[in-house]
């Protein structure tokens, strides 16, 4: 069957679409790769998507909503023409969407008690309404429901294609948020460990902004970082975030790492007097340091690590990674075959595919749901 997974992350930096042909049932799926693209927003669509997630009025969210509807829309077909496949072929397209917001942690509401909550925006119809393909979306909120953080979904597809008889393996995504997958040697589906570690590139792109009034998105190929020098003071601060402390289950958002955050990283940056290099170097430092601290609420150690999404391409972030981790190889999962970039929307491609087979893929002791849940709302294709 071919499945179109459609993603964008918190980094809000465009669309990934992947054609993905998936068969099997229950957890034994042979799924492969055949297409991947990335369609990037313009510029002045991002800034407007970014701002939203902070100060967004009702009227914003309701077009946004649609527009990015249409965004995911243009991805899949674009991404069904360049690979010469006609919609026809396509059973199926999963549509992660734009996390708008994310409250993991529950509310208080009078009557009604606990409220936890999250929201992906690009409407589901419209995908469906001018593909005419079956559209799967929506797929945290159900685990939410269920008392779950809705997140990490990932570790899912982690475990399908990277569990190894004999190495315990962690597979780590450096999205915008960076989350963990640790896949114990042999392990069953219900010994997956799996959790927001904190930020990815989120600090480091936000401060990279910053520092060139916004002429730099991101610190391609982590060059302003390796010309400075993490601040070893600052980067004590900045480990004092309480998410960090914090034991799983457990996921984060821009709610926690985003503007704020950064603005008072830059500003503790210039008192302490370091060049904008320094500052981008501390933030990669930071970064990796959240990353690799992360194993202390692993249950044992791992045999090595596999890094995938927008980070693994930051070569400065990569070499501290491998620095923390010492003798325990640290290789990005193009070495076993896989296009990094792509993982998450095969995710909810393979998400898609098993909700309409009426399988679970969330994992209740990853998110702590009360169970297991059949992920999503379907919109029917024509
Ligand atoms: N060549 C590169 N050099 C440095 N960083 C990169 C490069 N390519 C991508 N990135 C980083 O990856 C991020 C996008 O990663 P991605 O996995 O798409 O995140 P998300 O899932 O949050 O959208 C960019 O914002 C940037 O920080
Ligand atoms: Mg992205």
């Amino acid at each position: 069957m071919k499945v179109i997974g459609l993603m964008s992350g918190t980094s809000a930096d465009g669309v990934d679409a992947a054609l993905v042909d998936i068969q099997g049932t229950g957890h034994n799926l042979k799924i492969k790769l055949s297409a991947f693209r990335t369609f990037p927003y313009p510029s002045s669509f991002r800034v407007r998507l970014l701002h939203a997630m902070t100060h967004g009025t009702v009227a914003d969210v309701c077009h946004l909503n649609a527009a990015l509807g249409e965004w995911f829309a243009r991805a899949a077909w674009k991404l069904l023409k360049s690979a010469a496949v006609s919609p026809h072929h396509v059973a199926l397209i999963g549509s992660h969407g734009q996390t708008l917001h994310h409250l993991p942690a529950p509310r208080r509401e009078s009557v009604l008690g606990a409220i936890r909550s999250t929201l992906q925006l690009g409407e589901p119809a419209v995908i469906a309404e001018r593909t005419g393909i079956t559209t799967v979306a929506d797929f945290r909120t159900r685990d939410v429901a269920a008392g779950g953080q809705g997140a990490p979904l990932t570790p899912y597809l982690h475990y399908l294609l990277f569990r190894h008889p004999s190495r315990t393996r962690l597979v780590i995504n450096i999205g915008g948020i960076a989350n963990l997958t640790y896949l114990p040697a042999r392990g069953s589906i219900d010994k997956i460990r799996a959790f927001d570690t904190g930020p990815g590139n989120m600090v480091i792109d936000g401060i990279v902004r910053l520092v060139t009034g916004g002429r730099q998105e991101f610190d391609r190929g982590g060059r302003l970082a390796s010309r400075g020098k993490p601040d070893e003071a600052l980067m004590r601060t900045l480990l004092r975030h309480p998410y960090l402390r914090r034991r799983p289950p457990k996921s984060t958002g821009r709610e926690e790492f985003g503007e704020r955050f950064i603005a008072s990283l830059v500003k503790l940056g210039h008192d302490a007097g370091l060049t904008d290099a320094d500052m981008v170097s501390t933030a990669t430092a930071f970064t990796a340091r959240t990353i690799a601290d992360a194993a202390r609420f692993l249950p044992g150690r791992v045999d090595e690590v596999l890094i995938c999404g927008g980070g693994a391409r930051n070569p400065t972030l990569m070499r501290m990674l491998q620095e923390m981790w010492e003798d325990t190889p640290v290789r990005a999962v193009e070495s076993l075959g896989w296009d990094g970039r792509a993982l998450e929307a095969i995710a909810f491609a393979v998400s898609a595919y098993q909700t309409m087979r009426g399988v679970p893929c969330s994992l209740p002791r990853v998110t702590g749901a009360k169970r297991a849940v059949v992920l999503g709302t379907i919109v029917p294709g024509r």
